[in-house]
């Protein structure tokens, strides 16, 4: 595989992008997105005038949490909040997934991480605009070393997350336009000094029923513009009791839960504008159940 086949997309996004829609789709408590967006302004426009001795800043946050929780979509949407607050008002984002360079040749998983994060994202940034690079799923990369004795190969896991260091070290002190954003699903197999060169290291946790209740709400207010009787089922009372029971849901999961209620019956998906309180009250109870158990879903009952 080719380092840049780990490039999935690489364009510059203007202030009045109209990507400010990704990250107001992800419901989660405002204190995350502020600090998120808070670390990145700080990483472009402060960092780059101090020494890199004295800030120990890396212009790297983590955003890390279980599954289907925002965490890619947030650091997609990032380059869109950072926009109007840098000179130009524009962000380049580059994103690069991992998945596919830890090659099981000898030595060759080094020698491209080194290749992607040290020469090629550098070079796709030389005009020293502004950059986010996302390193979605990064534990495929930055394996925790003192775990490696699992993996098939452990001195080349070893060396290519020396290798991501080594790189993330580089470009703190040589371009500190480029800010990354990484992401991934644990914490305990990223390896330890990859989380100590975080700036930031963010939880992004399941949504609370407050925030499963928007999300089932702003899912079913979309729809309604194509079949307005569920903007009343949107706003109806029961769906405080509805996003209770889906407590335990992931993001990506509740999103899901109002089509796998119209798919429970012919009648709903032929006209998707019949759907019930009942219908969706009963597919979030087969979600829950299924996804801790028919306790805890009793419980939340
Ligand atoms: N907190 C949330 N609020 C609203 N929608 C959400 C939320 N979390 C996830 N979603 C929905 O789920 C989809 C997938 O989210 P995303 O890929 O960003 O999650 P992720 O945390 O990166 O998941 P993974 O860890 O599996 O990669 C989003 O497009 C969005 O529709
Ligand atoms: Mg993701």
């Amino acid at each position: 595989m080719k380092v840049q086949e780990c490039v999935l997309a690489e364009e510059v996004v203007p202030a009045d992008s109209a990507e400010a829609g990704l990250w107001d789709a992800i419901v989660v408590s405002e204190g995350i997105k502020a600090r998120l967006r808070n670390q990145a302004l700080l990483s472009l426009l402060v960092r780059p005038d101090l020494p890199f001795e004295v800030t120990a800043l890396h212009g790297l946050c983590t955003l890390y949490g279980p599954p289907g929780t925002g965490k890619t979509t947030l650091a997609r949407g990032l380059a869109a909040q950072v926009a109007p607050f840098v000179p130009g008002r524009a962000v380049r984002r580059i994103e690069i997934n991992p998945h596919g360079l830890m090659s099981a040749e000898h030595g060759q998983s080094q020698q491209r991480v080194s290749e992607l994060l040290g020469d090629y994202v550098p070079g796709l940034a030389s005009d020293g605009l502004p950059t986010v690079v996302i390193l979605d799923e990064v534990e495929s990369m930055a394996v925790a070393r003192s775990a490696a004795s699992l993996a098939a190969n452990p001195a080349d896991v070893h060396r290519a997350t020396d290798a991501v260091l080594t790189a993330l070290d580089l470009n703190a002190a040589e371009h500190p336009h480029l800010l990354f954003v990484a992401t991934s699903n644990f914490t305990t197999a990223l390896d330890e000094a990859f989380l100590s060169r975080s700036d930031a290291a963010i939880l992004v946790p399941l949504p609370e029923p407050e925030a499963l209740q928007e999300i089932l709400a702003s899912t079913l207010l979309t729809l309604s513009g194509k079949y307005p009787a569920l903007g009343d089922l949107a706003r109806s009372s029961s769906m405080g009791r509805i996003a209770k029971a889906a407590n335990g849901l992931d993001g990506r999961r509740a999103r899901k839960v109002i089509f796998e209620a119209l798919a429970q019956r012919l009648d709903t998906v032929l006209d998707p504008g019949t759907l019930t309180e009942d219908d969706l009250a009963a597919a979030v109870h087969s979600a829950a159940v299924e996804t801790s158990g028919p306790e805890v879903s009793r419980a939340a009952h």
